[in-house]
């Protein structure tokens, strides 16, 4: 028996070595931790339990039969994030970059199918240079069963990828396909094919920093969602998002317990918003004082600043946040801003996580580049993400909101719940200039005084419109309410809508506007 034992740690140990110590260095060297030192952060301390630890591959070509590491590059298994079941794989960049080959893609294939059967949100340490060149079309496929796996899991568990070195091929089209994407400034690169590549073909001359970098994809392309300083703080991260989410579909996401006063009125809400319309302001400042404890998890930050999204508790229940931020292109919704905030609202609503949306938003916004980009097709996005979501919808209608922006932004007329406005809500086809320039051109340019008699007409429409209470009048919203009053009627509303069912027709699917 205790032969048997030294043999079974000797090979434990050599799994443990990866492509070896050299490796190990190199890795170290670039700043980065090996896949066993990147669970050790992510997961409790002394739960992670490793599944496949003695897979090696089984081709032979290009020599690869003289070159076999126990585990073939990838530790996979499960563990607990605060004491929540998690599965999690690991690439390991030592054994041949992380590269992806038949068995290897067959270990992550095992721990997404346990994750799917047990409802638990899956985890993925990406760092590989995608499919095992060596094993050719095996790999390829490997790859093609992954896409398809974290397709069928997508809206039944939680997917959520770190993108920890330079990624290539499939590696960044799995993480692409899930939930939440977290890359490490000056390590992480993401590109279908690398700067070599794109020079030969196109003559462009790019570094992988600006072709693939965390800061690119956090704030140009949008495929990563969050661009972190260090991996530390990175699988940090990913621990504190899961406290926001349900382990699956079929859950609703946990109660976080708060000493914040569900009452609590805060003085300051009542001079954030300036008193001139055109004048912004930071809608965070709104969000902090709102939620519970002043804690916002912001997603997507770097990218489309005129929409945040992102997750709090409210009252001790987990919410989505969806606000227009007029600090920014005064909160205009543009393409960008319309497939951010759709991906949110569709993630919201497969996990069961309520909406609440503040509003101030001057429109879509105008110009050729826009419209040429398909500001039709992206705002379209967000306007179906709304309507086909059934969790409970909460709107407050802070400043702005005018022409399609009103409708898109969770109205009460696409099954938004509970609609509230503030007195400073202006409700609207368009604003004051707008409006008087198109109904009254003929009558301004034969006055005898233009520029008296617009502003004369721009009041009057002020009067009529710039107010929520045209809208209250019909019941579209449901009050006009104190500002202060926001945080308590949020938490009644979420406390009433708790048992909230609503259901879509029975369907295949939408076809979305993509
Ligand atoms: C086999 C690979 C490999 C791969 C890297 N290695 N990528 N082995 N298959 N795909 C090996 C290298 O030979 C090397 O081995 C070690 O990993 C480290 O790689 P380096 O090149 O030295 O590291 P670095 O300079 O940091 O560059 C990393 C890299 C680069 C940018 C990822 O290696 C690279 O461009 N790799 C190929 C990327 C690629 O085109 N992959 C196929 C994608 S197609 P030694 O023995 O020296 O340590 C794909 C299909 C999916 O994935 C379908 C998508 C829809």
């Amino acid at each position: 028996m205790r032969r048997k034992l030294e043999q079974l740690n000797e090979l434990r140990r050599l799994s443990e070595l990866g492509g070896g110590e050299k490796r190990i260095a190199e890795q170290h060297q670039r700043g980065k931790l090996t896949a066993r030192e990147r669970l050790d952060l992510l997961l409790d301390e002394g739960s992670f339990i490793e599944l496949d630890r003695f897979v090696v591959h089984r081709s032979s070509d290009f020599g690869l039969d003289r070159e076999k590491y126990p585990g073939d590059g990838v530790v996979t298994g499960y563990g607990a994030i605060n004491g929540r079941l998690v599965y999690a794989f690991s690439q390991d960049f030592t054994v041949f970059g992380g590269s992806l080959s038949e068995a290897h893609a067959e270990k992550i294939l095992k721990v997404m199918a346990l994750a799917l059967k047990n409802g638990a949100p899956v985890i993925g340490l990406n760092d590989s240079g995608g499919a095992r060149i060596q094993e050719g079309v095996v790999a390829l496929g490997g790859y093609a069963d992954i896409f398809l796996q974290n397709t069928l899991a997508s809206g039944v568990i939680p997917q959520i990828s770190a993108v920890l070195g330079p990624c290539a091929g499939g590696a960044v089209y799995s993480p692409a396909i899930t939930d939440f994407v977290y890359m490490v400034r000056g390590s992480s690169y993401m590109f279908v094919t690398g700067p070599n590549v794109v020079k030969t073909v196109t003559h462009e001359e790019v570094t992988m920093e600006e072709l693939g970098g965390a800061a690119t994809h956090a704030t140009k392309s949008g495929v990563a969602h969050f661009a972190c300083e260090s991996e530390v703080e990175c699988l940090s991260k990913i621990r504190d998002l899961l406290a926001y989410l349900p382990s699956n579909n079929q859950e609703d996401p946990p109660r976080r317990p708060t000493e914040d006063p569900f009452d609590r009125a805060d003085e300051a809400l009542l001079d954030i918003i300036p008193d001139a319309a055109t004048k912004p302001y930071d809608i965070t400042q709104v969000i902090h004082h709102l939620v519970d404890d002043g804690e916002f998890y912001e997603v997507h930050a770097e990218f489309a600043g005129n929409i945040v999204v992102g997750f709090a508790h409210v009252g001790s229940y987990p919410v989505g946040i969806v606000a227009n931020q007029p600090a920014v292109l005064a909160g205009v919704l543009d393409i960008d801003a319309s497939v951010k905030a759709a991906r949110f609202v569709r993630f919201c609503d497969a996990f069961n996580i309520p909406i609440l949306t503040l509003v101030d938003v001057p429109g879509f916004l105008p110009g050729v580049g826009q419209e040429h980009g398909g500001i039709i097709r992206h705002g379209a996005k967000l306007l179906f993400a709304y309507c086909e979501s059934t969790v409970p919808r909460i709107t407050v209608i802070i400043r702005k909101a005018y022409g399609g922006a009103y409708d898109v932004m969770s109205s009460r007329h696409i099954r938004g719940d509970i609609n509230l406005a503030w007195p400073t809500a202006e409700i609207a086809v368009m604003g004051a200039s707008g409006a008087v320039e198109i109904l009254y051109r003929r009558e301004i340019a034969d006055s005898e005084d233009p520029a008296a008699r617009t502003a004369e007409l721009q009041n009057e429409y002020a009067k009529r419109f710039a107010n929520p209470y045209a809208a209250a009048e019909r019941g579209f919203v449901d009050d006009v309410i104190d500002p202060r009053e926001t945080r308590r009627r949020i938490i009644s509303a979420l406390d009433m809508l708790r048992r909230k069912r609503d259901t879509n027709p029975p369907k295949k699917h939408g076809n979305m506007p993509l």
